[in-house]
């Protein structure tokens, strides 16, 4: 079953007098429960990409289906609706709060929902025991490690229940143990049939990954 379904995908910039033309006609399908990596050296346009997948960026042509609608027509309203309902987003330096408990920032998400206070509490709760957290609930960031930073935000991702999860560099800023670490629980992610789109410019980190794409200049290519 396809989830999501990119087709020929244009992203410009218009700066000043000037067009930087970043995505160049992107073709995507990814089905549900796939886990795939796109792979690309720095400014290949792997952020921009994952931007629009998350419907945090419009595209400037083409055709974006998500779950069978066609959202690119949709309105940014819509896509708020869509990006906090649907798609869980992990990011390379967390994106935590700072002044709040990994409970907190865990329950957020589903503040936005109109989730009563105690459900999201037991939800929030829940998605901390599973990414090991139990123990660390009332602590916030900077009581945290790097590593404990990225399994709150990835609780955070997860609590909504996503369709999807796209990690954007999630490893960039973790040495290379406590990143294995975290790619191992994306992987136990997948197996429990999660849709994962994990972008990365290292190759040991894409191995988790079942289906490596390469972005090299605003294009899929077939290797870099
Ligand atoms: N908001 C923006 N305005 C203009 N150019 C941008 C903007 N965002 C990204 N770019 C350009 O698009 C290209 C791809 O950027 P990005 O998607 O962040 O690459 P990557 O994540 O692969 O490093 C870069 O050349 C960058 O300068
Ligand atoms: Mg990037």
């Amino acid at each position: 079953m396809v989830l999501l379904q990119l087709k020929n995908i244009v992203k410009d910039y218009f700066l000043w007098i000037q067009t930087v033309n970043v995505l160049k006609g992107i073709n995507l399908e990814v089905q549900k429960g796939e886990f795939i990596s796109i792979m690309g050296h720095s400014g290949s346009g792997k952020s921009t990409l994952m931007n629009i997948i998350w419907l945090l960026d419009s595209t400037t042509t083409g055709e974006y289906f998500f779950e069978w609608d066609n959202v690119a027509s949709l309105d940014s309203d819509q896509h708020a609706t869509i990006r906090g309902q649907k798609i869980g987003f992990v990011f390379q330096t967390y994106n935590l709060i700072p002044r709040k408990s990994a409970l907190e920032q865990v329950m957020l998400p589903l503040a936005y929902q109109w989730v009563p206070k105690a459900e999201r509490i037991e939800r929030a709760t829940k998605a901390l025991e599973k990414v090991w957290l139990g123990h660390r609930i009332a602590n916030k960031p900077n009581e945290l490690s790097g590593g404990e930073q990225q399994r709150v935000s990835i609780a955070r991702a997860l609590v909504i229940n996503p369709s999807i999860i796209l990690a954007d560099e999630p490893t960039g800023a973790l040495d290379s143990k406590t990143g294995n670490e975290i790619m191992q629980m994306i992987t136990d992610l997948h197996q429990e049939w999660k849709t994962i789109v994990l972008i990365t410019h290292e190759k040991e980190i894409a191995a988790y990954a079942k289906r490596n794409l390469y972005l090299r200049d605003g294009q899929f290519v077939d290797k870099i």
